[in-house]
């Protein structure tokens, strides 16, 4: 990539890195002194400055607020053990990044914007990126629509915002998850394979009706039947089932994962066979039931590789094998880990080194 964007920095004055608790990084809370910001004007993207992390004065009749213009990623940039930093598989979640902004009616980003805003904001605040097992520098841009009218259209201005947050594992237990067979995440001509803000939106009041009953998590079933797994709340997921890797085909309604992308190609790689198929709840219950499915997991860049220890589904709860007795996918975890980490050879190409 051709270094050419004109990046415009105003560093703080005051460095809160000295503040900050490195043993204490929940996942989410704690962002690094700067952030890359853009806007989008008249037909081009324009105004590239690297600025204190801090808020940003905005109308509130922008359309983000009340029509739901707004998309976001989320990568992860890890400390190599000769200390450089490594981001992993940016170039998908750049794909994705488009992707969504074409459903989303917004504007594409020229992928010098999107690199160039990543490397600079990493760059200035390099000494933020973690370097324990586990943690690691989660990134996030976000675009949102910025005109402030109330005409319901596609905004002709956006603004794109890179945040960067020092963190450690999503979730640190093995999840108690609930098949929803009610509510629905997505559905066929919708914008369930966009990483669009409402989607969440719509997902946090079933979240918090199955929390009430106890659980960490939903499984989303597919809205025609509720007879087939979709995903997770914020990851893929993924069955070994008679030794086999199955996970649900991604379309319409299911998010394009990068980590699952990743894990089919590290488990292929390994020797295991993968199914990318529909995934009915009657065979994961069965499966289950009968002891072949042995491990189930969510894979996501903030969940990374994380164990499902029980499911409910219809009043009924299903405990899975052993954490402890699984092999499969802790040994996946543990080469996509390698990776990340510069532990094992990048074969894939997939680290870029900013
Ligand atoms: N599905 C949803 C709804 C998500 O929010 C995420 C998280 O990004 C994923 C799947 C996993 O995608 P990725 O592995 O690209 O992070
Ligand atoms: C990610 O894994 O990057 C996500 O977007 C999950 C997030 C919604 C917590």
């Amino acid at each position: 990539m051709i270094d050419t964007l004109q990046i415009k920095t105003t560093k703080t004055s005051h460095s809160r890195l000295g503040e900050t608790d490195f043993n204490v990084l929940p996942f989410g809370k704690v962002f690094t002194d700067h952030m890359f910001v853009a806007d989008f004007e008249d037909g081009e993207w324009k105004n590239f400055e690297i600025l204190p992390y801090g808020p940003i004065a905005m109308s509130p009749a922008i359309s983000a607020l009340h029509y739901g213009q707004a998309i976001f990623e989320g990568m992860k940039a890890y400390r190599l053990p000769n200390g450089e930093v490594s981001v992993f598989r940016a170039d998908k979640n750049f794909e994705r990044f488009n992707i969504s902004a074409a459903r989303m009616a917004m504007p594409t980003i020229p992928e010098e914007v999107f690199m160039q805003g990543i490397a600079s904001l990493i760059n200035i605040d390099k000494a933020w990126v973690p370097s324990e097992e586990n943690y690691s520098l989660y990134l996030r841009p976000v675009m949102f629509a910025t005109d402030a009218e109330l005409g319901v259209k596609a905004s002709s201005t956006y603004k794109f915002v890179v945040l960067a947050n020092p963190s450690g594992p999503y979730y640190n237990k093995a999840l108690k998850v609930k098949i929803e067979t009610h509510y629905t995440r997505a559905n066929e001509g919708g914008v369930g394979y966009a990483k669009t803000a409402g989607n969440y939106a719509r997902s946090l009041h079933p979240f918090a009706e199955a929390q009430k009953e106890g659980f960490d998590q939903l499984i989303w079933t597919d809205s025609a039947t509720h007879q087939y797994v979709e995903e997770s709340g914020a990851a893929n997921v993924m069955f070994i089932l008679n030794n086999k890797l199955v996970t649900p085909a991604v379309g319409e309604t299911i998010l394009n994962g990068v980590t699952r992308d990743t894990i089919i190609v590290l488990a292929k790689e390994m020797g295991i066979e993968v199914e990318q198929r529909k995934v009915s709840i009657a065979e994961i219950l069965e499966g289950a039931k009968n002891g072949s499915l042995t491990e189930a997991f969510a894979v996501g860049t903030a969940a990374t590789v994380t164990q499902i220890g029980s499911i409910g589904y219809d009043g009924e709860l299903y405990t899975l094998a052993e954490v402890s007795t699984r092999t499969i996918s802790p040994a996946i975890a543990k080469k996509l880990n390698d990776i990340r980490y510069g532990l094992a050879p990048d074969q894939f190409g997939w680290n870029w080194v900013v």
